[in-house]
């Protein structure tokens, strides 16, 4: 059984980019299990953010695990790069791949942890025949591309079915979700059973990130 706990994965995304050290810095002060990764490629979300060389530079400076959440197309492109950048979970969009089942179990083949990731107009359902090899399931609970939206509160009601059928024996995977994740919308996502939250601008934006993930952890 995967350890389960309540990991909470500062997203760089709301971070400052002319000063990355300082903000795994900030991580690592505030107890953070994961530093989140998201990668946008400008085609399957509009922005466009970083790959595998900001992930190397990062990895450089810390030995936090490294989750990296690929919004981008065709994301077997970015495996091997990744993988050599010192990635530590390869996340990516099952609307992104068609191919999803070969991917997933390439990313397991290079020693990494494979996550499939929904968008809020996804269902669960999409993951029946996958769930058995993914290690963790992103549940977007606002829509990809940009930090600093209000949470999509329908969209836990996925976290609940994934649960249940993860009891149910369907897979052995961590439950996270993505976007708007804040001190308001904390109990209401423990609650509902989620192993891992990425928390972006409420951490990076706030005066003192240690204190903000603090008041998020559940109780
Ligand atoms: C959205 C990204 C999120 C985002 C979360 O496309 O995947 O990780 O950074 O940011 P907040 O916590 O600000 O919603
Ligand atoms: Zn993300």
């Amino acid at each position: 059984m995967t350890d389960r706990k309540s990991i909470i994965a500062p997203s760089v995304l709301a971070a400052d980019f002319s000063d990355i050290s300082r903000a795994v810095e900030l991580v690592e002060n505030a107890g953070a299990e994961w530093i989140h990764l998201d990668v946008m490629d400008g085609g399957f979300v509009p922005p466009i953010t970083f790959g595998a060389q900001m992930i190397a530079a990062i990895r450089k400076r810390t030995d936090l695990i490294l989750d990296a959440h690929l919004m981008t197309l065709n994301p077997g492109n970015h495996l091997e790069s990744f993988v050599k950048a010192g990635a530590d979970r390869f996340t990516f969009h099952i609307e992104a791949e068609v191919h999803a089942h070969r991917l997933l179990g390439e990313i397991r083949k290079n020693g990494l942890k494979a996550g499939i990731a929904i968008v809020p107009s996804t269902p669960v359902s999409v993951l029946n025949e996958i769930l058995g090899m993914v290690d963790q399931v992103l549940v977007m609970t606002v829509n990809p591309g940009w930090g600093g939206q209000s949470m999509i509160m329908q969209t836990l009601e996925k976290v609940r079915t994934l649960k249940q059928l993860r009891d149910d024996g369907a897979g052995d995977f961590l439950i996270c979700i993505d976007g708007g994740f804040a001190e308001d919308t904390s109990g209401t996502v423990w609650e509902a059973g989620v192993d891992a939250a990425v928390m972006g601008s409420a951490f990076f934006n706030a005066g003192n990130p240690g204190e903000a993930a603090r008041k998020c952890r559940p109780d």
